[in-house]
């Protein structure tokens, strides 16, 4: 942890997914076989396009779910590439749906839950594909509630997304605690109100836009004790 300032009155913790729960490298890594040294950048390439398809069709008004914004994206990201592979990139949106949570996530979610914490998902991802992924990680005892995107039908940082975790869990936000590995998200989430940890886990530089987090931690390993009430 690099840094932290204390969390107050925190009654439920909201998650982003891809990223902080769950590994979004897994699927390009599953298939390094076939990617050999494109693995690495074939991963960073379809992440940043598909955040930036996220924000594009906001903006644009034109929203789409990010089941196929996610397809795009690898499109985007295959062709900048030189791959070609029909059944490479079928394999690779399959694997997306099923990616690993990283390996502290259960313990942590566990440790939250056995406190009485209130547990949530709040994420860009579709109903559909929350659901699978998250039973496919075997986490789907292990939360209270999993909140799409697509109830507000606008993507992240937009706040009517913030609120819908707000609206969906009875709490009120200066009452949250927002966890997310992505510096923007993170930044969203405060300028809304939530108490934010930065899950920081590739070590990079903190945003500058103003609305820090208040605590910088580098995996999920520690927000238990951050956030439960000293006994
Ligand atoms: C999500 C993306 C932003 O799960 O990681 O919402």
């Amino acid at each position: 942890m690099t840094r932290t300032s204390p969390f107050h009155d925190i009654r439920a913790c909201v998650f982003d997914a891809y990223g902080t729960l769950l590994d979004v490298n897994a699927a390009a890594a599953r298939c390094r076989d076939a990617l050999g040294d494109k693995a690495g950048p074939l991963a960073e390439l379809w992440r940043a396009k598909q955040l930036q398809y996220t924000w594009l069709s906001s903006l644009m008004g034109r929203h789409r779910d990010f089941y196929e914004i996610t397809a795009m994206a690898l499109d985007f990201a295959m062709d900048t590439l030189d791959l070609h592979a029909r059944d490479l990139r079928d394999k690779l949106m399959a694997l997306y749906e099923i990616l690993d949570a990283y390996p502290e996530v259960p313990g942590m979610l566990d440790t939250l839950n056995r406190a009485g914490m209130k547990t949530a998902i709040l994420s860009n991802g579709s109903p559909k594909m929350l659901a699978t992924a998250v039973q496919a990680a075997g986490l789907e005892n292990s939360l209270n509630e999993v909140i799409s995107i697509e109830d507000a039908g606008i993507y992240k940082p937009s706040p009517s997304v913030y609120q819908l975790a707000v609206d969906q869990l009875g709490v009120a936000r200066e009452h949250i605690c927002f966890v997310s590995s992505n510096g923007w998200d993170a930044t969203g989430a405060a300028a809304f109100g939530f108490q934010v940890a930065w899950v920081n886990r590739s070590g990079q530089k903190p945003e500058t836009l103003g609305f820090p987090p208040k605590a910088e931690i580098k995996d999920l390993t520690g927000l238990a004790g951050l956030v439960l009430p000293t006994p």
